[in-house]
């Protein structure tokens, strides 16, 4: 069974498609802004100027297609929608059924499907997205969440402050490796919640201060993986799972993988992420998830597939191993 699927809830507009066994393609079209942040409209105008050759290309390099599936949500309501109707034509045309999923529960099990994973704590962070996930029988259960930014927006926001351009993230990475002093920055862990803003606004006052974007990188870095590495490691212990699965866009920063692999090595547990190019924003993880979930008979009626920018992984009932 083929699974076509299209990811669009941002930035990034991307048509995948997998098979039960393996990725067969992607193909990826990002919207990238000019300066500054994603602005919206400007992202869905971008998605849907280029969606249709997008999904033209992919079906030409493909036999069949047996399942249409798309991100529903959560995202930009603007890029969803330009998604959805992509979505929703696409199954019409061919006939096929539609599947809506939740985009980070499709970066979650793209995760597991591909390291073998069983039943971990899963670290997902993303530009818009940090959380600690674990299963509880028939649903995933965020333990910790960021209380205000994501994780990469922080990033992305420090990098801008410092003149980088977008995405910001693997530019902190680059400078990062060449920091050489730390600087305290607050360290803020609520419970098993954590924040980033105050962070980054202290970040920025280090580099205005003239602290070099090296050490600001640095400081950053070590502070708020550690944050994360802290709320992984309680939920594993409170949970008492021995796995421990790294996904999203943010997961590509190989310092904070090398500090979640330390603890888990500490902790006699395992340490898993996917490959890189299916750690962030990818049409490949939307096409397994709906795939999953068609094989253990979900499919989305057309009237059901309205987006949900609030779409929460914990909405999700889980009727797979
Ligand atoms: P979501 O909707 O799940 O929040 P997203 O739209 O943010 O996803 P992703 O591709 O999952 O998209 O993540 C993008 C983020 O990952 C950006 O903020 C980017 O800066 C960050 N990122 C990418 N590579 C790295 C890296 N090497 N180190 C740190 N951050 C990174
Ligand atoms: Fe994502």
């Amino acid at each position: 069974m083929i699974s076509l699927g299209i990811e669009g809830t941002a930035w990034s507009l991307s048509v995948g498609v997998v098979d039960e066994d393996e990725v067969l393609l992607i193909e990826n079209d990002p919207y990238i802004p000019k300066e500054g942040g994603i602005h919206p409209r400007e992202a869905a105008q971008h998605h849907s100027e280029r969606i249709g050759p997008l999904i033209k290309s992919v079906l030409s390099k493909v036999d069949k297609v047996d399942v249409v599936s798309f991100s529903q949500g959560p995202g930009m309501g603007p890029c969803l929608r330009i998604v959805a109707t992509a979505a929703r034509v696409l199954s019409l045309k061919l006939g096929k059924p539609l599947v809506g999923v939740n985009h980070c529960l499709a970066h979650l099990e793209v995760g597991r499907w591909k390291t073998g994973a069983k039943n971990p704590v899963t670290l997902y962070v993303s530009g818009g997205n940090s959380q600690v996930i674990a299963r509880r029988g028939k649903r995933y259960r965020v333990f910790g969440e960021t209380l205000d930014i994501g994780i990469g927006n922080a990033l992305d926001k420090l990098a801008r402050y410092m003149g980088l351009k977008h995405p910001g993230g693997p530019r902190i990475e680059e400078l990062a490796k060449r920091g050489k002093k730390y600087h305290e920055l607050p360290y803020v862990v609520k419970g098993m919640d954590f924040s980033f803003s105050g962070m980054v606004t202290a970040a920025q006052k280090l580099y205005d201060d003239g602290v070099s974007k090296e050490d600001v990188a640095f400081s950053f870095q070590e502070t708020a993986f550690a944050m994360l590495a802290e709320v992984s490691e309680r939920a594993m212990a409170y949970l008492d799972r021995d796995e421990l699965l790294l996904v999203g866009g943010v997961g590509a920063n190989s310092r904070l993988a090398e500090m979640l692999k330390v603890m888990c090595k500490e902790r006699n547990a395992k340490f898993y992420s996917p490959p890189k190019e299916l750690m962030g924003d990818n049409g490949a993880m939307i096409a397994y998830l709906g795939l999953l979930m068609f094989k253990h008979g979900y499919e989305t009626r057309l009237e059901n597939s309205t987006v949900k920018p609030d779409f929460r992984i914990e909405e999700v009932d889980v009727s797979w191993d």
